[in-house]
């Protein structure tokens, strides 16, 4: 879980050279999108992190606001905020961490691949951004649709020469948040003690939880039938459910933001030298090979991704292995869509 911690007060002549993996505890993290409804709780959180030392916030609209507000915290980060195109790349010099959660959200009715025609472009050229001016930078991708939203920024930072997969995530972390919130609500156990992993991509069939791997095991040897299919398709739903709970205001955004600095924390944890940070995120891997991308628990490190635990997807249940079998194609087709996206637009 999440654990937001009072920052120790530093030392206001300390110099901060902020570099990847370089243990110094304090790094520079830029969101882009940041006046959004997501954008701004995670901006908050990640002013709260001991580990941020320089926070830069990117939008089109309204960062100003956000700036002069988040900078009256008293917490060590440093808050500069950027808008115009042209002020992106100072917003982006030397980070270390770029988070972008930018683009259009679902209303009710909608999928998220609805949102593709108009976040694609915006990721594509937001990430190409990344790579001129933070190419070293790990890049969190939270615009949706994710499943090919992360596809369009590696074929961006390929044809830029700036692509390494270990540095490139689609942020799925709400998925495990909600799957464990589900199954402790579900089973009557303490939030802290559950873990789900979850696996797949980011859209309806495509989440796929592995209810089976839960921790703690007696919970997960302990599920009927009927709970896995009841919590899986809620786990699935769930951000539809908020879709249609905003009723047209909105998406998840403070769950969001709760997730998405949980898995900044994590990264910035693993930069910073702890070996003890796993995830689940949307990677590039071989565990599935007709997937080049696909959700499963990686270990995070200096470099980014240190591995991807494949051994997560041995000895699936029955159910798991079919409802496998049936994310294949759904999430090829999301990728391939993404890959043809930046192809064709060059
Ligand atoms: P929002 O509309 O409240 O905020 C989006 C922000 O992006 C706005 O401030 C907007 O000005 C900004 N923006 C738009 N174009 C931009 C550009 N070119 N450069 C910089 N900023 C730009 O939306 P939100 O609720 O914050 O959601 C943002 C995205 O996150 C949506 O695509 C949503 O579907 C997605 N999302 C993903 C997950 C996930 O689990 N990965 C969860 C929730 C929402
Ligand atoms: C979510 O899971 O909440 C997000 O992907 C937003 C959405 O449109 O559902």
């Amino acid at each position: 879980t999440l654990r937001p911690r009072l920052p120790k007060p530093r030392a206001a002549s300390r110099v901060i050279v902020a570099q990847a993996g370089n243990g110094s505890g304090s790094y520079k993290v830029a969101i882009l999108g940041a006046a959004g409804g997501i954008g701004q709780p995670l901006s908050l959180l990640a002013k709260m992190s001991p580990l941020v030392s320089a926070l830069h916030l990117y939008d089109i609209t309204n960062v100003e606001g956000v700036t002069a507000d988040l900078s009256h915290c008293n917490t060590p980060a440093q808050v500069a905020g950027f808008t115009g195109k042209d002020a992106l790349a100072g917003c982006l010099l030397g980070a270390d961490v770029v988070v972008i959660p930018a683009g259009v959200l679902r209303k009710p009715g909608m999928t998220r691949d609805d949102l593709f025609s108009v976040n694609a472009g915006i990721v594509r050229d937001l990430v190409a951004a990344v790579a001129d001016h933070a190419p070293g930078a790990l890049v969190h991708v939270i615009s949706n649709p994710v499943n090919s939203t992360v596809p369009i920024a590696a074929e961006v930072l390929k044809q830029k020469g700036a692509y390494d997969p270990r540095r490139l995530f689609g942020v799925t972390t709400l998925d495990v948040v909600r799957a464990n919130a589900f199954v402790a609500a579900r089973k009557g156990l303490p939030v802290a003690d559950v873990d789900v992993p979850v696996v797949g991509g980011h859209a309806a069939a495509t989440i796929l939880p592995l209810l089976s791997k839960a921790r703690p095991k007696a919970a997960a040897a302990a599920f009927t039938d009927e709970e896995v299919e009841e919590l899986a398709a809620r786990i699935r739903d769930a951000g539809t459910e908020v879709v249609e709970a905003k009723a047209g205001a909105g998406s998840a955004t403070l769950s969001m933001a709760y997730a998405a600095a949980r898995f900044l924390e994590a990264s910035l944890r693993g930069l910073d030298g702890h070996d003890d940070v796993y995830e689940c995120a949307y990677v590039q891997s071989q565990v599935v090979p007709e997937l080049p991308f696909f959700a499963c628990r990686v270990k995070l490190g200096r470099g980014g991704v240190e591995e991807v635990l494949a051994s997560e997807l041995r000895g699936l249940t029955d159910y798991e292995a079919r409802e496998l079998e049936d994310l294949k194609p759904r999430l090829k087709a999301s990728i391939d869509k993404g890959i043809a996206y930046v192809q064709q637009n060059q």
